[in-house]
């Protein structure tokens, strides 16, 4: 079997995770998990992108090393996943041996090759900010205060020659429609790309910068920024090595809007061609979380602590909502009352009631045993017919990637299943002695038995945790195939049901 390989971007070392972070995870594991349930053989990394100067002077401030500012940090996204749920296979760290070989090797490749040259680079360079800065830097043509004193300097530095593959790049994004999900990025690749492209300095002194990979062919010089941090993607796995074509080329990298161009959809595609590695099949490019139309990073200053969330909600409850709002591609808003108004209405009312009443009622009226499920009527027919079109369409679904309409879809087949509870009332039922009814009562809870493991089921790639819950609370196993869970069965037919429990308890910490 060919393995499914799924890459998210590494973050940056020097920040703490955040919400956005959070949701690139969820997203990706997502579609790792539901590629496994599929029955691929999936290999899902994340990782960390631990060099440069940020994390440099990160330390010095704090009087510790490079080294420890990061070991700290990948603990903390490490924590993240864990409590996130999220399913990776690897996390790679930049620092590591494996990774720094692999970069080693491509730059002395490119070096041999002569893809690699040295020259003259004159810019404004402010040593306060210990950057070069641009033209865009100015305000009303003047530096700003914050870079103190900016002189034009000019020093050599390594530049790799992108130029030469400009048009190649252009052919080859129109010829590969599969190449950029959604297929709208794709028209902003080719916009960036009817410019000529200048060659990409790839490397800083080391004097300036000493926290990076040091150039194999100068030692004076280490990597700068995307040529260490795109490599990740093959050193991961393995390039070099007999294994890395099990692997290779990557299925998907998952990444956000802002660094498709030019990092993921120029820089990476001509490295890997000037070696004469494949292209990854595709790459998937959400949008950005926002508050108030404000881009959620470290960098504007609005952080959403998502670790809060998972303590208070819970990681599905976590998990559900991002999935559920975010059209993936498209922008989102975050806001705490969006949170708790989804949470209260779609998980502790439609999901809540859907569980609590299959536990309540079967424990008060059938001794929390599962009945026999005859083919009751029309009321019947109607839901496992419901169940079969909301199965197919929601495959499909997940299939597009349009995650948000399958949880809808999901959801809306749960809230059905509370409305057949109220068409059939098993409350009335269960106050006859005649046999029908009691046969009926019986059907009616097993019915809605058969909806919460088939719901949540199909559910389980965005929420993990719910759906083993649910199984163990309906005494089931979950069978070895999804396809065959997702079928409709007598499979609960006289398992004995869990006690009571409330898997989301209803919030008002804030209006809902
Ligand atoms: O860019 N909403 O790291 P990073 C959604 N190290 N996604 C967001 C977001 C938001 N508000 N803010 C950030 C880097 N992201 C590099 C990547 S890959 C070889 C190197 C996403 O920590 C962002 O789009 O700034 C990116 O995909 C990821 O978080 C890491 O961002
Ligand atoms: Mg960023």
């Amino acid at each position: 079997m060919s393995k499914f390989y799924i890459t998210t971007a590494i973050d940056y070392a020097n920040g703490t995770p955040h919400l956005g972070h959070a949701y690139e995870k969820v997203l990706t594991d997502v579609i790792a998990r539901y590629r496994r349930l599929m029955g691929d053989d999936v290999t899902f990394l994340t990782g960390l992108d631990e060099h440069g100067q940020k994390v440099q002077q990160s330390a010095r401030d704090r009087g510790i090393e490079p080294i420890e500012l990061c070991d700290e940090a990948a603990g903390q996204f490490q924590d993240l996943c864990r409590r996130l749920l999220i399913s990776n296979d690897d996390f790679i760290r930049t620092t590591e041996e494996r990774h720094k070989k692999v970069v080693n090797t491509l730059l002395q490749q490119l070096y041999d090759d002569g893809q690699i040259y040295q020259a003259e680079y004159t810019g404004y360079y402010s040593a306060r900010a210990e950057q070069f800065l641009q033209e865009k830097d100015r305000v009303d043509g003047e530096w700003p205060e914050i870079y103190g004193d900016v002189v034009e300097i000019s020093e050599k530095n390594y530049f790799f020659k992108l130029s030469q593959y400009q048009d190649w790049l252009i052919q080859y994004v129109k010829a590969h429609e599969d190449f950029i999900f959604p297929r709208f990025r794709a028209k902003q690749v080719i916009e960036f790309l009817k410019e000529p492209i200048n060659d990409l300095c790839i490397s800083r002194p080391k004097e300036r910068l000493s926290w990076g990979i040091p150039l194999p062919f100068d030692p004076d010089y280490v990597t700068y920024v995307w040529f260490d941090a795109l490599t990740n993607y093959i050193s991961a796995v393995g390039y070099g090595t007999d294994s890395f074509s099990e692997y290779w080329p990557a299925d998907f990298h998952v990444i956000g809007k802002d660094i498709l161009v030019p990092p993921h959809a120029v820089y990476w595609p001509i490295m890997l061609k000037a070696c004469g590695i494949e292209l990854p099949k595709s790459l998937l490019v959400h949008g950005w979380w926002l508050t108030a139309g404000r881009k959620l990073s470290k960098s504007t200053g609005v952080v959403v602590n998502p670790l809060d969330l998972i303590d208070q909600f819970g990681a599905d409850a976590f998990r559900y909502f991002v999935t559920r709002e975010m059209n993936v591609g498209q922008d989102s808003e975050f806001s705490l009352d969006l949170f708790l108004s989804r949470y209260n209405s779609d998980l502790a009312n439609d999901l809540g009631n859907l569980v609590n009443r299959t536990l309540n009622m079967t424990g008060r009226y059938l001794n929390r045993e599962i009945a026999a499920q005859t083919d009751g009527d029309a009321l019947e027919q109607e839901v496992r017919e419901n169940w079969a079109r909301t199965r197919d369409e929601v495959i499909g679904l997940y299939e597009e990637f349009q995650f948000h309409t399958a949880l809808d879809r999901t959801f809306a087949f749960i809230k059905s299943i509370n409305r057949y509870a109220e068409q059939r009332a098993p409350w009335k039922l269960a106050k006859s002695e005649d046999p029908a009814d009691r046969e009926l009562l019986g059907t009616c809870l097993s019915v809605m038995a058969e909806s919460l493991r088939l719901a949540t089921a199909l559910a389980a790639p965005v929420m993990p945790g719910i759906t083993d819950k649910v199984a163990v609370l309906l005494g089931h196993e979950r069978a070895a195939s999804w396809q065959e869970e997702l079928e409709w069965s007598t499979v609960l037919s006289g398992n004995t049901l869990g006690e009571p429990t409330i898997l989301f308890p209803r919030t008002n910490s804030k209006k809902s």
